[in-house]
């Protein structure tokens, strides 16, 4: 089963098992993690579900849809390059091993 590190803004770590096909937020928010919300339930229309994806795996993600580009304006933290809505990250056995860090306003 693929894993996702998580990386919270105090620097604490958390591996999650994430199944093939579930989005991120709904494997983080099923493990009880703290920092990743889902308030919308996965629609790309809240932003609590805000990461930021790793350099080294943000270009092994497809492109966000128009939909998460607009919510990606309303994050309560900084959007940077590498920001992504998690529930819009479908698991893979390609992103097995996927490192994502937590905005400092999502702990
Ligand atoms: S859960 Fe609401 S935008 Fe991702």
């Amino acid at each position: 089963m693929p894993t996702i590190h998580v990386i919270q803004a105090d620097g604490s770590r958390r591996e999650l098992d994430a199944p093939e096909g579930a989005s991120v937020m709904q494997v983080a928010t099923g493990a009880g993690m703290q920092g990743i919300v889902g308030e919308c339930g996965g629609s790309a229309m809240c932003a609590t579900c805000h990461v930021y994806v790793d350099d080294a795996w943000a270009d092994r993600l497809p492109a966000p849809l128009a939909t998460e580009l607009e919510m990606l304006e309303c994050t309560a933290s900084e959007r940077l390059p590498t920001s992504r809505l998690s529930c819009q990250i479908k698991m893979t056995a390609a992103l097995d091993g996927i490192v994502l860090r937590l905005p400092a306003t999502q702990q």
